[in-house]
């Protein structure tokens, strides 16, 4: 045990969980009448994923759940983050056919959660949105609205006497980004500027819809809470003495986090910042009027629809302000640059470089910006690429120094965190990067006939960290 396992000191009744999503981890993708969705869609195309690997099969949970639950048990989580994919409850998206084996599994799952002491936390939507409402414009068509506050409400109604933690939407920045302008997510679509803050818009729209329902109509019996799951990295200035690159890193928690909890948590509205240097991008590209979509008065309200504040947070930049030409889309909009500080080790991912500190930075932002929100940080992680290294030491070392810094945060800045899921539960399908990287508290054998599920170091410290914890609270 190391020296500052006794200063990671997490609040009684503290949520020590895991996280998964539906299409990273079940496979099944056509079973038992489960609807395709934009992944499959996506994956079925050459050249989207590495090696054209797909989610077919993934960790088969669909039909190896009860291996999920032996390693959610061996873990001794309190909580557990699974998401449903809509296209198995709901195989054309819509409220109009229902998969009842696609609700007998879900089922299954919460019910044995709930059995073992387990709160399960439910995201309605991780990335998977069914093909069939993507043909009909998906996340660009002012009706995906409706129809998700439709699948929510079913999902309420079927599940909510037991699943009292829901998110609407996970990481809508990501999913906007990545699949709405960069292409490198489903749906693939690359047109830059426009259809991100379409989606983007239609995603605050459809989470506060589906928010107000759960306020008005299922709260009152059910009484639980609803909120939607932000990505966000830590920015920093680049120089912290030069007020440019101070600025920059405040430019780029507005474009990044404040898209999206700006409108929630502050004003019902996008960050001015971001208002003003779209439209005035959009202007210069000779456009009538701004490519940011604006809320209209008739919308049921945004500000205010999270009963609490759910972080993905992994990663940190150093910023300064963009220079050269003016590009089109997103990224000419925010006009930064970003790098690494080579103090901070890069794991796995290019992109993540490890900086516990940034999380606690993060955390006083967010109680500072937001309101002092309670706060679950939903999403956090390492990868591995390359050789499988079972007796993970770097990764174990990475828990330890960012519980220590969720707990200082608590505890110093006074941040009113109240649960932590590692990301992930298990090796799974890692979206672009396929299988190539390994997240999981538990190694995949993926070449395995029952994809065998064993412990990482990482994963046996982390359920020794969790039951101190339980016994010390
Ligand atoms: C956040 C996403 O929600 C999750 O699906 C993904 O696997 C992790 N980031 C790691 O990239």
């Amino acid at each position: 045990m190391l020296a500052d396992d006794q200063d990671i000191i997490m609040p009684s009744n503290f949520a020590w969980g895991a996280a998964t999503s539906a299409y990273q981890i079940e496979g099944g993708w056509d079973a038992d009448g489960r609807g395709p969705s934009i992944w499959d869609t996506f994956c079925h195309k050459k050249g989207k994923v590495f090696q054209d690997q797909s989610g077919d099969v993934a960790c088969d949970s669909y039909h190896l759940w009860e291996e999920d639950l032996k390693c959610i048990q061996q873990l001794g989580l309190t909580h557990y983050r699974l998401s449903l994919s809509w296209s198995r409850l709901l195989p054309d998206g819509t409220t109009r056919r229902i998969n009842q084996k696609g609700v007998s599994y879900y089922n299954r799952v919460i019910n044995d959660l709930l059995a073992n002491g387990v709160s399960p936390m439910v995201t309605l939507h991780h990335f998977d949105l069914p093909q069939a409402l993507q043909a009909q414009g998906g996340w660009q068509s002012p009706q995906i609205a409706d129809l998700f506050d439709s699948y929510a409400q079913f999902c309420f109604q079927t599940f909510g006497d037991r699943v009292k933690l829901w998110l609407t939407i996970n990481e809508p920045y990501i999913y906007a980004k990545f699949g709405h302008e960069d292409g490198c997510h489903a749906p693939g679509l690359d047109q830059p500027g426009v259809s991100l803050y379409l989606a983007g818009h239609n995603m605050l729209r459809a989470h506060a819809r589906a928010w107000h329902s759960y306020d008005a109509l299922y709260r009152p019996t059910q009484g639980g809470q609803v909120s939607l799951a932000l990505f966000s990295d830590w920015a920093e200035a680049h120089d912290p003495s030069s007020a440019l690159d101070v600025a920059a890193a405040e430019r780029y928690m507005a474009f990044v986090l404040g898209w999206f909890a700006w409108p929630i948590f502050v004003n019902g509205d996008y960050p001015p910042e971001m208002k003003a240097r779209v439209e005035a991008a959009s202007r210069a590209q000779g456009l009538p009027s701004s490519r940011l979509p604006t809320f209209s008065k008739e919308e049921p309200r945004i500000l205010g629809t999270a009963d609490f504040f759910a972080l993905n947070y992994y990663t940190s930049r150093r910023v300064w302000p963009g220079s050269g030409p003016a590009k089109i889309g997103f990224e000419g909009d925010l006009e930064v640059e970003r790098d690494v500080d080579p103090a901070w080790p890069v794991c796995g991912n290019s992109w993540l470089a490890v900086f516990p500190e940034g999380l606690r930075k993060l955390l006083k932002y967010i109680k500072d910006k937001f309101g002092n929100p309670t706060v679950y940080i939903t999403e956090n992680g390492f990868s591995q690429v390359g050789p499988v290294e079972i007796e993970d030491a770097r990764r174990c070392r990475f828990f330890r120094d960012t519980l220590l810094q969720v707990s200082k945060a608590i505890h110093e800045e006074g941040a009113d965190v109240r649960g932590y899921f590692a990301w992930s539960l298990l090796d799974n399908f890692e979206w672009a990067d396929g299988y190539r990287v390994r997240f999981g508290l538990y190694h995949v054998d993926f070449a395995h006939p029952r994809l065998k599920r064993t412990p990482y170091r990482s994963g046996r410290e982390y359920a020794q960290l969790i039951a101190q914890n339980k016994t010390s609270a």
